[in-house]
């Protein structure tokens, strides 16, 4: 059975980036089961659908079709042949994905297709339900946390870098405290921090310490 290391946290807390580089670093394929939630959300509105409609959410969701395939050190997601990209990062789609990703049909779909993916290779998954639902039994599971100030603030500045910064730091920490909020009191699958699970404050982290701290904390044979 290939190995998972399973990481949640809140949006900005690092996962994305230390799970690329831990990922990369141990051989582990790159998972961000957030992107899936963002599919389902860029469907959802493609289809015109109201995202505070859960039936028309759920009945939108079983025709998304997702395929797989390991490259590059990274599962890609493939949606009609391609690859969403940048697609799935608007503000729009920030705005929508929590009322989405609380759609208990969304929930099912995606957990089926994250489990799925075990079949190509060792995987390194972050999400928001990775430790508590999708892989409970991993030994390798992490939760990761900063500040909310800091969160945006790195927020911010990744979206400068990729050139699509359309909001400040403030209406991006506003914005990351309402989908905190929606992720972590949703009725099925919140956000937690499941017991067994090990939290890293990254407040006053560099990458490379959270990167090096996640390794030495993996089981023994996969360091
Ligand atoms: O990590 P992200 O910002 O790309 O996630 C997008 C949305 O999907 C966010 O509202 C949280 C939700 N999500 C979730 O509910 N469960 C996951 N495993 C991953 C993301």
């Amino acid at each position: 059975m290939n190995r998972v290391i399973a990481i949640d946290g809140p949006a900005g807390s690092g996962k994305s980036s230390v799970s690329k580089r831990v990922g990369r670093d141990r051989g582990f394929l790159h998972v961000d089961s957030g992107a899936l939630y963002r599919i389902m959300t860029w469907q959802a509105l493609l289809a015109g659908i109201d995202t505070a409609d859960e039936a028309a959410v759920a009945a939108c969701a079983a025709d998304v079709e997702v395929s797989f395939r390991a490259e590059g050190g990274a599962v890609a997601f493939y949606v009609d042949g391609q690859t969403p990209g940048e697609a799935i990062r608007s503000a729009e789609i920030n705005r929508h994905a929590s009322p989405v990703a609380r759609v208990p049909a969304v929930r099912n779909k995606v957990t089926a297709w994250l489990r799925s993916l075990r079949t190509l290779g060792d995987l390194i998954v972050e999400g928001r339900d990775i430790t508590s639902v999708v892989f409970p039994d991993t030994p390798a599971r992490f939760y990761l946390d900063a500040d909310p100030s800091v969160r945006a603030i790195r927020r911010h500045r990744e979206e400068v870098a990729k050139g699509i910064a359309t909001q400040s730091e403030a209406e991006i920490k506003a914005s990351l405290l309402n989908r905190d909020r929606i992720d972590s009191t949703r009725a099925v699958a919140p956000l937690v921090l499941a017991p067994g699970v090990l939290r890293i404050d990254t407040s006053d982290l560099t990458l490379d310490q959270v990167v090096t701290r996640v390794i030495a904390e993996l089981p023994v044979a996969w360091r």
